[in-house]
């Protein structure tokens, strides 16, 4: 099926579940029932570049929160909680804290919530397309380092573990930030295990040209909506080709993008589970 042909029947069906929603129970499921069943998505990471002392650190990823959207500080609280008890080594959100800045009234717990989390080994964000829109840079800024959270904006850091380290880069948002692709990854290199957080899973294709072992994004919520046979209903500029899940983009790299915790445009989630990921690291191949 051709792009155009694709976007013509996503198109038709977009419109026609705006129109008439989710008939019945199917509407009432993707409503109030999926969107509430939050997953774990686990994966484990065998690389020889990863050292001997990063054995058995655990990477946990989350994303894609749209807090406002449908999306309380109640359930916030409860992710919070969730993700305290999986007692990460390293904690990254990649992006997309809430759906509207300009619109959303910012609670102080937030911050509060976000210093509850710990991480050993560093607590680092990046922003996403909405963190940025809205007049939301600066205000997003000051609610994630208020709860403790270093941001990564064509930066490269080094994290540390008794004598080795890995690096982890962040890139500004792609569609409304100004990432330095170029100027962030020439500064990994071949030896050091690297690990690249930008919120828009398809600029891996350029991500490749660059010494990056693995790339972790967000900004699909893997379609969130998956009619069987057609595909997925949110596919967001640089989240339609990858879309989901565990990619090889070349030898070197590969891509994971979370499905997110929240959702944007409509309500519903279909066959998309809500989803935090969590990364162990093994140093052999
Ligand atoms: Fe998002």
């Amino acid at each position: 099926m051709t792009m155009t042909r694709r976007r013509f029947i996503k198109n038709i069906v977009y419109s026609a579940l705006g129109f008439l929603g989710l008939s019945g129970g199917g509407y009432y499921y993707a409503r109030y029932m999926e969107p509430a069943m939050l997953t774990t998505q686990t994966y484990t990471w065998k690389h020889p570049k990863i050292p001997a002392s990063f054995n058995q650190v655990k990477i946990v990823q989350f994303s894609d929160i749209h807090l406002g959207f449908h999306y309380s500080m109640d359930q916030f609280k409860d992710l919070i909680q969730k993700l305290k008890a999986e007692k990460p080594d390293l904690l990254v959100f990649t992006g997309d804290l809430v759906d509207e800045p300009q619109r959303y009234h910012f609670s102080s717990e937030i911050p509060s919530l976000l210093n509850e989390l710990e991480a050993p080994l560093g607590k680092f964000w990046i922003y996403g397309n909405h963190d940025h829109g809205g007049y939301g840079t600066e205000k997003l800024e000051a609610v994630m380092s208020n709860g403790g959270f270093t941001l990564l904006k064509n930066q490269v850091t080094e994290i540390k573990k008794d004598g080795d380290s890995i690096s982890l880069a962040g890139l500004d948002d792609i569609m409304l930030g100004a990432p330095n692709i170029a100027g962030t990854l020439n500064q990994l290199n071949d030896d050091t295990f690297s690990v690249l957080l930008v919120h828009e899973p398809d600029i891996a294709d350029r991500v490749k040209d660059y010494p990056v072992d693995v790339q972790l994004s967000g900004h699909s919520h893997g379609g969130q909506v998956r009619i069987p046979v057609i595909g997925s209903m949110v596919t967001p500029p640089y989240g339609e080709k990858y879309v989901d899940g565990k990619h090889l983009i070349s030898d070197r790299l590969t891509l994971y993008i979370s499905r997110g915790i929240g959702t944007t445009r409509m309500p519903y989630r279909f066959l998309c589970k809500p989803e935090y990921s969590i990364y162990t690291l093994h140093p052999n191949p």
